[in-house]
């Protein structure tokens, strides 16, 4: 990785309709937790030490409204506003201490597909922080949908320092940490939000919240799984606004020396659409909800 680079995906901000209905989701069956609120938006926690993992907004349709990032140091997060102002990305303000919950050192900027991002370094952390058996412990992945996965992909890793970790026919999954991915980029027809993912501490915490989203009602969209490229095992679902939503776990941990897999090799590895042959179809609701036309579930909770 080049030294002007991001470290770590930090949090997710939608915007929603219905600000009550779905911040009772994140807590009461997502388990996240509250633990800000400011100009009428909602932070929630997860269990690690990272201040806030999801941000809700009023807004007039549900869709990412902004992704935040995490940089090492004022210095990196400095050098990275010199390489996107060298790359001609419009940046409104230059880095400053930012005044959000958490605090830090950052600024905000666009990708050349129109997305939202903040960089920020010194951002407040948890000092309480623990492993549930039932809870997602951070922020996994985001997948965001371009019908230019492959300038997107040149963009992050130039821009931003993100390194290639592996390529399918629909995506391709890049890296700014030892995670597998942190971001991937997904062929679509437009660009909008595919799916979050949430990282549960093990196979056992991820079925235990499988089991607390159907008992309240929710299906699972797709799985349980085992993806290939990232080898996390995976499970599928669509909160109150149809925005699609994964419990991971066991991400795989690269190295420098991690060889990036095409699209045909990982087309011979893989039995139907995951490693072990168990899981069904994604669900027409869910594949409608990952490009754009989101179908939220029948369910009362
Ligand atoms: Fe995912």
């Amino acid at each position: 990785m080049n030294n002007v680079s991001i470290s770590t995906l930090r949090s997710i901000e939608y915007s929603v309709p219905d600000l009550t209905k779905t911040s009772r989701f994140y807590e009461k069956i997502w388990k996240l937790e509250p633990v800000a609120q400011e100009n009428g938006a909602l932070y929630f926690r997860a269990t690690g030490s990272e201040h806030h993992c999801v941000v809700l907004h009023m807004g007039a349709t549900a869709g990412v409204k902004k992704i935040n990032f995490g940089a090492k140091d004022k210095k990196t997060v400095d050098a990275i506003y010199q390489r996107l102002r060298g790359l001609k990305i419009h940046v409104s303000k230059a880095p400053a201490p930012l005044l959000t919950p958490g605090g830090g050192y950052g600024f905000s900027f666009r990708d050349p597909d129109g997305i939202e991002y903040e960089v920020a370094s010194d951002v407040i952390q948890h000092k309480q922080s623990y492993m549930s058996n039932d809870r997602p412990f951070k922020l996994s992945h985001v997948v965001i949908n371009s019908d230019r996965i492959s300038q997107q992909t040149e963009w992050f890793c130039d821009a931003l320092g993100f390194k290639l970790s592996d390529q399918t026919e629909i995506m391709n999954f890049i890296r700014c940490s030892s995670d597998h991915h942190s971001i991937a980029l997904a062929r679509s027809n437009g660009v909008s939000l595919n799916h979050t993912a949430w990282e549960m501490p093990d196979f056992n915490a991820l079925m235990t919240g499988v089991g607390r989203l159907r008992h309240c009602g929710f299906e699972v969209d797709w799985g349980v799984g085992r993806h290939g490229p990232g080898n996390n095992i995976f499970s599928y679902f669509r909160e109150p606004n149809g925005l699609v939503v994964e419990y991971t776990a066991e991400v795989e941990q690269v190295g420098e020396d991690y060889k990036a897999g095409t699209p045909e090799e990982w087309a011979t590895r893989r039995r139907k659409n995951e490693m072990w042959g168990n899981a069904d179809l994604p669900s027409t609701s869910m594949r409608k909800s990952m490009h754009g036309n989101l179908v939220p579930p029948k369910v009362e909770f």
